[in-house]
């Protein structure tokens, strides 16, 4: 507990040495996986797929709506015949900008990420990989746009995975107000999001909220920003909220110093995707603040702090592109 204090305060000094960064215009493409518009527009059409499940009826954007908040608002996911999963899904907007993916990181990339819920039994519910490329190619549509993308028809589960991440890079929500700000409009902040900022540096919140997603440091993909959550115990709110059933980045890595901890959480659009936390326990953002306060930094904030920070929070809205559902291949 001391420990902690003290490494906080440390991360306080580092954080408030940071400058802050506009959300970038791009995501950069990984060396592997070179980006086109003939393999975006691949990707686009299998995320909207619904036939790569075992029921034919539910679809990346079942789950994670990027005609919406890039979630799907749920506190946990409904996959194939309504089966429940035990955890909230995070937007997929600017994911690309996270350093690994899930609440755990178990994935370190959006390809990799990608062929995990098509196989998953409460999710796409596919008996394995294989099944998801037969669903594929057995639609005669796919072949030539797979051709266009990666110039031959062959159809594998690497290159569902790599078109997918091409369309996930381009979920990005720049120009927020925040944005605008950091590029110089000053009065793209109210002044209650301006006294946010200020109370987000203030309490502490930025020592793990930093970088451009505000989900921690900007660290090479594969390497994860974990944090223990709940940091500091509180019968009461675990009983309220139960965050502590989890045992978040233990349940990928079984080592017993990852019990409870959980990739630090980007703030970028979180006007839109309540409910809050792993577990999606938590309905507003107001309360998701005084919680974090309280967990993380043993801090009661006080109803107009609460009122401010919310205001920052929602100038971390950006501007999310029109996506229309694509025509699926036949
Ligand atoms: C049934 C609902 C459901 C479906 C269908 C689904 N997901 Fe997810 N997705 C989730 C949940 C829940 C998580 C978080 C799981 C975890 O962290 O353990 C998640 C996590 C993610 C993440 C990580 C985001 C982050 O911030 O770490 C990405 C990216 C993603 N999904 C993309 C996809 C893609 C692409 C598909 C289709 C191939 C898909 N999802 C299908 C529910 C779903
Ligand atoms: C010690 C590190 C740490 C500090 C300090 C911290 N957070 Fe967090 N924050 C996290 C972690 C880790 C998560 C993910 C928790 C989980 O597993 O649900 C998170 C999640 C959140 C979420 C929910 C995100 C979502 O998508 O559901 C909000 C909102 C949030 N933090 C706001 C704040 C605010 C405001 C402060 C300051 C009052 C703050 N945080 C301080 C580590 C921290």
């Amino acid at each position: 507990m001391q420990n902690f204090s003290i490494a906080i305060a440390a991360f306080v000094t580092a954080a408030s040495a940071l400058a802050f960064e506009a959300l970038p215009p791009k995501a950069a493409d990984p060396a592997n996986n070179p980006s086109s518009s003939a393999k975006i527009e691949l990707g686009k059409a299998l995320y909207f797929d619904a036939r790569l499940s075992k029921t034919g009826k539910v679809s990346c954007n079942s789950c994670h709506n990027v005609q919406g908040s890039g979630t799907d608002n749920k506190p946990v996911s409904e996959g194939v015949d309504g089966q429940k999963g035990a955890r909230n899904a995070p937007t997929v907007w600017n994911a690309a900008f996270y350093p690994v993916q899930f609440w755990d990181g178990r994935a370190a990339t959006l390809e990799d990420q990608a062929k995990g819920p098509m196989i998953n039994p409460v999710e796409m519910g596919m008996p394995n990989h294989d099944a998801v490329v037969a669903a594929v190619s057995k639609i005669q549509g796919y072949h030539p746009l797979f051709k266009s993308a990666f110039g031959d028809e062959q159809i594998n589960i690497d290159r569902i995975a790599q078109a997918i991440g091409a369309f996930e890079r381009t979920l990005l929500t720049p120009s927020s107000p925040f944005d605008r700000y950091v590029q110089g409009d000053h009065k793209a902040l109210s002044p209650a999001a301006q006294r946010g900022l200020n109370l987000v540096q203030k309490t502490g919140c930025l020592a793990c909220h930093s970088g451009t997603n505000f989900s921690g440091p900007n660290l090479p993909t594969g390497s994860g920003f974990y944090m223990r959550f709940p940091a500091l115990p509180s019968a009461a709110l675990e009983a309220k909220y139960g965050f502590s059933k989890d045992l978040g980045r233990y349940e990928a890595t079984h080592k017993d110093a990852d019990k409870h901890m959980f990739r630090v959480q980007s703030w970028r659009n979180i006007e839109l995707t309540a409910p809050y936390f792993h577990n999606g326990s938590v309905a507003t953002l107001d309360e998701a603040v005084r919680v974090m306060a309280k967990l993380q930094l043993n801090k009661d904030l006080k109803d107009s702090e609460v009122h401010d920070i919310v205001a920052f929070l929602k100038s971390l809205t950006g501007k999310r592109p029109k996506i229309e559902a694509p025509q699926l291949p036949q």
